[in-house]
């Protein structure tokens, strides 16, 4: 007997998330200077098993797929996972599975130390408290090969100095709907303690700057644009519901922001930025 979907509590999910996701991945792919993985693992040494935990619809592992060659590509086997099985693609090619994963809970036994690469992008909130989430990185790192290497890619509570007022609102409002989660988003500054306290070797983090307004590339500042909006969105379609105690701001100013951003970014030139954490260690052999 087929067993029971996990019950999926993530607070963003809604028919657009996967198309917010598509247009962040590209501002954050920018960001890091076109890099999908900066931890130093070669990626040409083939064949290499790679997971993606928390992968939505995949869409880093198409990217990183095409990011090289196809003869190297192909060799490597590379697995999706996420707790909500309708952003799976349908149909991918032979070398790429996806399963239905709750990071919160025990992994298969069988892909215990399988993994040469694993990474989780924005989804660190996702497993509440603190030992919760120390837990689920534990988890993590069992599924990495002795020698292989973890990295995790997750949003800072940073705005830039000169960034537009309600952009910087809308940032307090995302704070305040992880903290309603259970979360915080200072999670990721204890990433790096956490993989050294685990026994991860050659652990390094960066700070990588992701620019949601105006830009030289204008195809790029309209998608950057796009992915706050969208962001802002469905960010504030659940914070407005909240109750005045949760909220860092006055709730008649959380009912204006999603207006007042879009007008803020519809202004030339608007400044909009968000910091992201990468972090990354190898498991010794
Ligand atoms: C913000 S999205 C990030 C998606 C993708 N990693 C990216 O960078 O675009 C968070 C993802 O985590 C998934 N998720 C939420 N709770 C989860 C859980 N407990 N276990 C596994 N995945 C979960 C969501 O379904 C969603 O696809």
């Amino acid at each position: 007997m087929a067993s029971d979907p996990p019950e999926n509590d993530y607070i963003l999910h809604n028919e657009s998330e996967t198309t917010r996701l598509a247009f962040q991945h590209r501002v954050i792919r920018d960001a890091m200077n076109g890099r999908l993985v900066l931890a130093p693992i070669d990626l040409y040494k083939a064949p290499l098993q790679i997971l993606d935990s928390c992968t939505a619809d995949g869409l880093w592992i198409r990217d990183l797929q095409s990011s090289l060659p196809p003869n190297i590509a192909s060799q490597h086997a590379f697995i999706g996972t996420d707790i909500e099985e309708s952003y799976f693609p349908t149909d991918p090619p032979g070398n790429t599975t996806y399963h239905v994963q709750d990071v919160n809970k025990p992994w298969p036994e069988q892909w215990n130390e399988k993994f040469d690469l694993v990474h989780q992008r924005l989804s660190i909130a996702v497993s509440g408290d603190e030992k919760a989430t120390q837990s689920a990185v534990r988890n993590l790192i069992s599924l990495v090969k002795p020698g292989g290497w973890i990295q995790i890619v997750d949003l800072q509570n940073w705005t830039a100095d000169g960034d537009g007022p309600v952009w910087k609102d809308f940032t307090i409002c995302l704070a305040d709907l992880i903290s309603a989660v259970g979360s915080s988003l200072d999670r990721v500054e204890h990433v790096k303690n956490c993989f050294e306290g685990l026994g991860l070797i050659d652990v390094e983090e960066t700070s990588i700057e992701a620019n949601y307004g105006t830009r030289d590339d204008k195809p790029l500042e309209a998608i950057g644009k796009k992915s706050g909006l969208l962001t802002a969105q469905s960010i504030l379609s659940v914070a407005t519901t909240f109750p005045q105690e949760i909220l860092t701001l006055p709730k008649a100013r959380v009912s204006d922001i999603k207006a007042g951003l879009e007008k803020e970014m519809s202004t030339d030139p608007v400044s909009a930025h968000w910091r992201y954490k990468v972090v990354w260690g190898r498991k010794p052999e």
